[in-house]
């Protein structure tokens, strides 16, 4: 059966559609169950990552075989709206097409080739996902970029990673006008607009007249397929490079165990405005044949969230876990969402009062995941198991997941440390390859045989990880380790708290103390401050350890967030350090 299993892809990768040689014998046509059970061993680290692999060519353009044979539901695969009544609906076989023009676009009048880099810095629109899949169709390596970077994050970005293209809606061309001149490697400028602009070829024009016929690039499994830029807490942000089999096979498994998608699915995550990880999205979705659903949500709004999970047969949502904080804040029992059956969050911690609210309205449990840019999902609560609430889960196969000390030792169980991830004596396919022109910073987040991820937690007997916070993130006071999760939950289980972040303090006798910036939910915010204060302090004593209490507290109007809507603690806390 295995053996059966891998001539069936080896013959798929070899098929005579496409590239791959002369044509011989045309292969028989694939099966939906088998395929994705291939990808998925191989997915789980039990069959080896074939020599070649490109996800247009080995998955989507496979699923466009099986479409066309009558093997999938007759959903769309690509589905968008935007709230004024246009919808885009694609099938893989019009995914297929329309994405082999805008190959024909970046290989022709772009000169694009296979390892050139394009810079893509699109909102929600449909041709965010053309153009990721051309990409994969040339072997040109895309660099994700949100549509908030500022001349000088262009600038930089553009310089260090020698892109010969970037492509871009309105917004961001006079910024890119602005500082063009200073990065030699750009060649070309593509916009994708309505209108044209001097100096920027447009994306739309030469589209609609492009073939649709092309040769997908023979791309090997180790060839980079995208450059993601991460900022640390210090110094420039650094190029992360994921191969063609890293990132686009990596993702099958989880999203089978914790996205739990089949073909018959429809999968929304409204999380995509981050956009440097929304390729998460696609290779979470497209191996099993799901439709991934858009939304253009040009800003987080909970009504329309809302209204779009009632109308549209969306099964599946992923938010970040401020978001779910904004929809379980709303009367939830006013919507009926048809066919939404599992919900999963990640990007950062998700307050166990959430998850509880959010379950006990929607009758759905919130599956929370983990992982980073540089890795694909390292915890994650997957369906059919145990959740205990507050934990982000178990290590997610093939990764070996330890808390670790500075030096890279295990440490026992219960104890803090850093989440490490087993990379000696085998590096899982399924992971960067470096920081580029980095060897000092690719080093530096290596100890022993891990990858320091950066971040804190403890895991328990039972194998489940509990979150800390990042390592910046966690605050001492007197010699007390304190993480803001902890705190931060705590004071989520408070009426009057909306949203919170905490963070270190300087105070002249512990050195450090915890300080909560808390937004009031309506309702409360006519409360005498001290008296609130006060109460909220006697709360968090109660609900988590007496020394972990805010001893300072402000309230404030909102928080300081990341496009994608993560909190930005750091800002906060060198406010309050001055720095
Ligand atoms: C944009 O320019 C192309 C030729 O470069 C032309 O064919 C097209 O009509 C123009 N479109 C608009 C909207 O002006
Ligand atoms: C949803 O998108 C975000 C950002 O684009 C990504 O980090 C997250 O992993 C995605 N979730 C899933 C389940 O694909
Ligand atoms: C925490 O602070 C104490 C002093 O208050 C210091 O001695 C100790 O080294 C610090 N621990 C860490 C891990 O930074």
């Amino acid at each position: 059966m295995r053996l059966w299993l891998r001539s069936l892809l080896l013959q798929s990768l070899r098929s005579s559609r496409g590239f791959c040689g002369p044509p011989g014998r045309p292969p028989p046509s694939p099966v939906p169950s088998e395929m994705v059970a291939t990808w998925e061993a191989i997915s789980l680290g039990r069959q080896p990552v074939p020599e070649y692999f490109n996800f247009a060519h080995d998955v989507l353009d496979v699923w466009s075989q099986m479409e066309k044979d009558g093997h999938r539901p007759p959903n769309p695969a690509f589905w968008w709206v935007d709230g004024l009544g246009t919808e885009v609906k694609w099938s893989f076989e019009e995914l297929g097409k329309q994405s082999r023009k805008a190959a024909n676009v970046l290989q022709g009048v772009c000169s694009l080739q296979p390892g050139d880099r394009m810079m893509l810095v699109l909102p929600r629109i449909p041709e965010w996902w053309l153009v990721s899949v051309a990409c994969m169709r040339t072997g040109a390596v895309m660099i994700p970029g949100v549509s908030q970077l500022t001349e000088k994050d262009l600038k930089y970005r553009l310089q260090v990673s020698r892109a010969k293209i970037i492509i871009t809606s309105d917004s961001l061309v006079p910024r890119v006008d602005a500082i063009s001149a200073d990065c030699p490697s750009l060649q070309t400028k593509l916009l994708v607009s309505d209108s044209n602009r001097s100096g920027w070829l447009n994306f739309r024009e030469l589209l609609r007249e492009a073939s649709t016929e092309h040769n997908c690039v023979r791309t090997k499994s180790g060839d980079p397929l995208a450059i993601y830029f991460t900022s640390g807490t210090t110094g420039a942000p650094k190029m992360a490079e994921h191969t063609q089999g890293s990132y686009s096979l990596g993702f099958v498994a989880s999203g089978r165990r914790w996205v739990a998608l089949t073909d018959s699915d429809i999968f929304w995550n409204t999380t995509d405005t981050g956009w440097v990880k929304a390729a998460w999205t696609l290779f979470s979705a497209w191996p099993h044949g799901s439709c991934i659903f858009v939304h253009e949500l040009p800003r987080v709004d909970v009504k329309v969230i809302l209204k779009t999970l009632a109308r549209f047969p969306i099964t599946t949502l992923c938010c970040v876990p401020t978001i779910f904080r904004l929809l379980v804040q709303e009367d939830l029992t006013r919507y009926q969402f048809q066919s939404l059956k599992h919900c999963v969050t990640g990007g950062e911690f998700l307050n166990p009062d959430v998850r509880e609210k959010w379950k006990s309205q929607t009758g759905l449990e919130l599956y929370e995941g983990y992982g980073q840019s540089e890795t694909v999902v390292i915890c994650a609560n997957t369906k059919g198991e145990n959740i205990k609430s507050g934990s982000m889960g178990k290590a997610s196969p093939p990764y070996d997941v330890q808390i670790v000390d500075d030096e890279g030792n295990i440490l026992p169980q219960g104890e803090e440390g850093n989440v490490g991830v087993r990379i000696r004596p085998t590096r899982p396919f399924c992971f960067f390859s470096c920081y580029l022109n980095n060897p000092e910073k690719t080093a530096a987040a290596e100890r022993g045989s891990f990858y320091i991820t950066g971040d804190r937690a403890h895991m328990d007997k039972d194998g489940y990880f509990w979150f800390m916070g990042r390592n910046d993130d966690v605050i001492n006071s007197s010699g007390y380790r304190i993480g803001p999760v902890d705190v931060e939950s705590a004071l989520a289980e408070h009426p009057a708290v909306l949203e919170s972040a905490v963070v270190s303090s300087p105070d002249p006798i512990r050195g450090e103390v915890v300080k909560a910036f808390i937004v009031l939910s309506p309702g409360y915010t006519s409360r005498d401050p001290e008296e609130l204060i006060q109460e909220l302090q006697e709360h968090v004593k109660r609900v988590t350890a007496p020394y972990k209490y805010p001893r300072k507290v402000a309230f404030v109007s909102e928080l300081p967030k990341t496009v994608s809507g993560k909190i930005q603690r750091s800002k906060l806390r060198n406010q309050e350090w001055g720095r």
